[in-house]
């Protein structure tokens, strides 16, 4: 139900406590998640997007009991995607006047979701909503975070940006605010959350970021649309989204691979130790991929110097984990990291040269033609690949 932000400002969402996956199956939710709406009531009442399609009766049920439903002149629909637009179609059925401010973009995402005439009004970056009593909301449209149709909306007086899918979190709780969580829980929330699904898009967090900036606007809290609201220096996770998208790594290297009997398991454990042993400040990560999450194993990438990424060759390709992870590698779009390939093999040993080119392809800089063993390593294959490890840590320092 209805939480306070401010005098006038409420949050109106739903916590997903239950959620384990988003975006279909592609994303691993392991906290949960929220989605996060937002009342305004000043002269004006005013809603910022809604939730879930699920839970879509059950929120405009809730805006009706806190005497809310009545009272709303306008909805602004930030951004088109599901989580966030998926009750508008109760909302609307229950109050067919209520004007929607999106982008141009909005209108055609929400007519392809929904198939609606509703009373769209289109805003562009600097248009502003009047709220009555001296305060209003500006439009700042940010193509790409995560949509084409994305916006931020700014009320000035209370200096809140309403960020929606940027700066967000997948994290349920009920504590409202980032002040009020588990700080380590909340980072590795936010990093998982960039290193997933805004990594493609760093150029333009970026170029908005800067632009924000630029406007020197006071800030008291930045209101996301999953996880928590940032009102204990909303600033830092600004600085931190500077810093992850801008060719993002720390001393840290990344080693996934899967394997049939044991052998591709064997060379990474082996790199493992050759690279700790090399370099002792570096912190090395090994997951086999068809036990480990997928989407932490793709932030720990998102975190490190250098990948390798491994698979022996199955009918002249890749085991499936590890082709699945090259194809989300491959849309990620990861810049400024070293790599390379590795793998057993019995006879035509294809998996090593298969990886090497797709990593290229997805724009790592990939160090050499990788490391391959023929059947089950043996000590002289091990020995080589514990060389070939304390090679690798010293081309990717
Ligand atoms: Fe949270 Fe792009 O939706």
């Amino acid at each position: 139900m209805k939480k306070s932000l401010t005098a006038t400002v409420s949050w109106v969402g739903k916590v997903d406590w239950d959620l384990t996956h988003f975006h279909g199956d592609e994303y691993s939710t392991h906290k949960g998640s929220s989605y996060n709406s937002y009342v305004i009531e000043e002269g004006k009442t005013v809603l910022v997007d809604t939730v879930w399609k699920p839970f879509a009766k059950e929120f405009v049920d809730n805006l009706e009991a806190e005497g809310l439903l009545g009272k709303l002149d306008a909805i602004v629909a930030q951004h088109a995607e599901s989580d966030h637009s998926g009750a508008m179609p109760e909302l609307l059925r229950r109050r067919p006047d209520l004007p929607v401010y999106c982008t141009a973009n909005g209108v055609k995402s929400l007519r392809g979701h929904y198939h609606q005439d509703w009373d769209f009004h289109v805003v562009k970056t600097g248009d502003e909503l009047d709220l009555g009593n001296g305060k209003k909301l500006v439009f700042v449209e940010a193509p790409m975070l995560h949509w084409p149709d994305s916006m931020f909306s700014y009320m000035t007086g209370d200096a809140i940006l309403f960020s929606n899918d940027a700066f967000g979190q997948h994290l349920a709780t009920e504590k409202l605010f980032n002040d009020l969580v588990d700080q380590d829980e909340l980072y590795d929330e936010a990093i998982k959350y960039y290193a997933n699904i805004l990594t493609p898009f760093s150029a333009l967090v970026k170029a908005k970021i800067d632009f924000v900036l630029s406007l020197k606007l006071p800030l008291n809290m930045i209101a996301t649309s999953h996880g928590v609201i940032w009102r204990d220096n909303p600033a830092q996770i600004v600085l931190k989204y500077l810093e992850w998208c801008q060719d993002y790594r720390e001393d840290r290297v990344t080693i996934l691979y899967d394997t049939m009997w044991e052998g591709t398991r064997a060379l990474a454990d082996t790199f493992a130790r050759a690279i700790s042993d090399a370099s002792p400040s570096t912190t090395v990560v090994s997951h086999c991929l068809s036990k480990f999450d997928k989407n932490d194993a793709l932030t720990d990438v998102f975190r490190s110097k250098a990948l390798l990424l491994g698979s022996p060759t199955v009918g002249k390709g890749l085991l499936t984990a590890v082709a699945g992870t090259l194809e989300e590698i491959k849309g990620l779009r990861f810049t400024g990291k070293k790599a390379a390939a590795f793998g057993t093999y019995g006879w035509s040993g294809e998996s090593v040269g298969i990886i090497g080119s797709a990593l290229k392809a997805a724009g790592f800089d990939v160090v050499d033609d990788g490391f391959k063993a023929l059947w089950n390593p043996d000590d002289e294959a091990l020995k080589a690949a514990y060389e070939y490890g304390k090679a690798f840590a010293a081309k990717v320092t």
